[in-house]
């Protein structure tokens, strides 16, 4: 196991590394030093607990844990996802025509762009009136039925997207099987002018089906017909079994492929809503992103390779500095669902306590991730973040240009974001707290002072681009896949299976008809108890 090498053993016997503060003080090479630019995005990593030493041993621990062959078994088509014993390719997904990726001896790159090209037909009917609905009228409303990596990456990508939108068309996304999703969104739509797509890789998915049902039964009732489902719903999966059974014609389906694992499928046609709502030039420059930092990650040396780098610092403060958490503050309107849409991406892929090979890890994996937009999180958490007693590494977002030049609002939010980075690093000491209070007599400001005294040497990244456009975005959702990869490497897990779901899928399956009023089964009390008061109060 990783944890018997030479650099995790180096690594757990680094010596102490003096407050970032004093680094600083002492070494003005060090934001150079600790700094990368690719892709137009500079990360900066200077403002972290490390040192030349940590970084070289972090660099070694990359390099023992087959990082290289790891990158290599991915791009190559090998079967990495060994419980599922499937290709891990939605790097396939943002290819150029002319590339090739060879998966069981068949280019799948072909297929990707018959399914792109059949999009690009579709986004543009609907988007020019073309696709017309049961009455004639053009299409005014979208709304994705979907959930997990069929919701979150669609929906934060028309989100972070929104300023390049189609004013035409409204997005709305479903996820939840709480009733009160779908009926808040169908209260806002027309089924005249409403397309639903249903979106589910399996098309078993319990919510979404539900949902789905649901959106078809509130269509027949208001005026649709059966017929007419061709022209209001379309499907994007991989079972074009289960599409037929639930009704939509095959002609009406997109399909994509079990080697796109659901959290990273935004770029298969489970993208659709994204290219309905900005065009497909603009999804094909989300896709030219990905494929940016696909390039840079797979050919940049470890040193200057920002998911690798990124992956480093994370295995560093997770495993060698006793940090559970890790925080994503995006100072960014637009990138307000990325700490969202990344807790799947990170959290369902290197949330895992057992190896490839079967045994548990006798290390930590993957962080409890979280985040929220800047300046917004500043006033709610950060206090914890300044003077708490957990440790909570970031990485900020930020990007240099506003799409929105608002008076001075883009310079206060830039002012805002250096300055929690630069407080996070330097803190305050007692001495400097004291100063502060100068004009206050003596004993108020021994009193006082201790509450305004900031640690500091509070690890962060930063995350810095000219401004957000299709192509960054794309650079910047791939940077973090590739991130959760290297440390899924790392960790020697299997980051593309997600069977800790299923537990509580199966006993919701067995609890459902104790709730329809059914004998209840052998529960513990605790579940008994709530279940009775339950049924003890259902109304109707
Ligand atoms: O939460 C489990 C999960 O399987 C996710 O991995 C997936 O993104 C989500 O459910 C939805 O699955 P599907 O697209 O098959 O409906």
């Amino acid at each position: 196991m990783i944890n018997q090498s030479p650099s995790w053993k180096a690594l757990s016997n680094h010596p102490p590394i003096a407050p970032m503060r004093e680094l600083f003080a002492s070494d003005p090479g060090r934001f150079a030093r600790f700094s990368v630019q690719a892709c137009d995005i500079l990360l900066d990593y200077s403002k972290n607990r490390i040192t030349d030493t940590t970084m070289s041993l972090l660099l070694d621990l990359a390099r023992e844990a087959g990082v290289s062959d790891g990158i290599q078994a991915m791009f190559g088509g090998r079967h990495i996802n060994t419980t599922e014993n499937r290709a891990v390719l939605h790097v396939a997904l943002r290819k150029n025509t002319d590339e090739s990726v060879v998966l069981d001896g068949v280019n799948i790159v072909p297929e990707v762009q018959r399914v792109l090209n059949q999009m690009e037909s579709f986004v543009a009917r609907v988007r020019t009136g073309g696709w017309k609905g049961f009455t004639g009228e053009r299409i005014r409303d979208v709304v994705n039925i979907g959930i997990g990596g069929s919701d979150l990456g669609p929906r934060m990508v028309t989100e972070a997207l929104d300023f390049y939108r189609e004013r035409t068309l409204d997005f709305h996304f479903v996820s939840n099987i709480d009733g009160t999703h779908i009926a808040r969104v169908l209260e806002k739509v027309r089924p005249e002018s409403t397309l639903f797509v249903v979106a589910s890789k399996t098309f078993t998915t319990q919510e979404t089906l539900t949902n789905a049902h649901t959106a078809r039964s509130w269509f027949l009732g208001r005026g649709g017909s059966g017929s007419d489902i061709a022209r209001h719903f379309v499907a994007l999966s991989t079972n074009e079994v289960a599409v037929r059974a639930f009704g939509i014609d095959p002609a009406n389906m997109f399909a994509f492929w079990d080697w796109v694992g659901g959290r990273y499928s935004l770029w298969s046609c489970i993208g659709l809503p994204i290219a309905l709502a900005v065009g497909m030039d603009n999804f094909r420059e989300l896709l030219a992103g990905a494929r940016d930092m696909d390039e840079h990650f797979r050919t940049a040396s470890f040193e200057g390779n920002i998911p690798v780098l990124l992956a480093l610092l994370g295995v560093w403060y997770r495993n060698f500095q006793d940090m559970p958490s890790h925080a994503v503050l995006p100072y960014d309107q637009y990138l307000e669902l990325l700490p969202a849409y990344l807790q799947q991406a990170d959290m369902e892929s290197n949330g895992k306590g057992v190896t490839k090979n079967g045994q548990s890890t006798p290390y930590a994996t993957g962080p409890i991730l979280w985040g929220e937009p800047g300046t917004n999180g500043q006033h709610a958490f950060y206090q914890l973040l300044h003077q708490g007693t957990t440790v909570v590494p970031c990485d900020f977002l930020a990007a240099v240009n506003p799409l929105h030049p608002v008076g001075e609002h883009h310079v206060i939010l830039l002012a805002n974001f250096l300055a929690q980075t630069e407080a996070l690093m330097r803190g305050r000491t007692l001495e400097e707290a004291e100063k502060e209070l100068g004009k206050l007599p003596p004993e108020a400001r021994k009193a006082l002072a201790p509450h305004k005294v900031f640690p500091g040497n509070r690890p962060s990244n930063s995350i810095v681009y000219p401004e957000l456009t299709p192509r960054i975005l794309g650079r910047l959702i791939a940077m973090y896949e590739h991130k959760i990869f290297v440390q899924g490497i790392i960790w020697g897990i299997n980051s593309f299976d997600q069977m800790g779901v299923e537990l509580g899928k199966q006993l919701a399956g067995a609890i459902l008809p104790e709730l329809r009023g059914e004998q209840i089964g052998v529960h513990d009390a605790s579940t008994c108890g709530l279940l009775r008061y339950c049924l003890d109060r259902r109304k109707g």
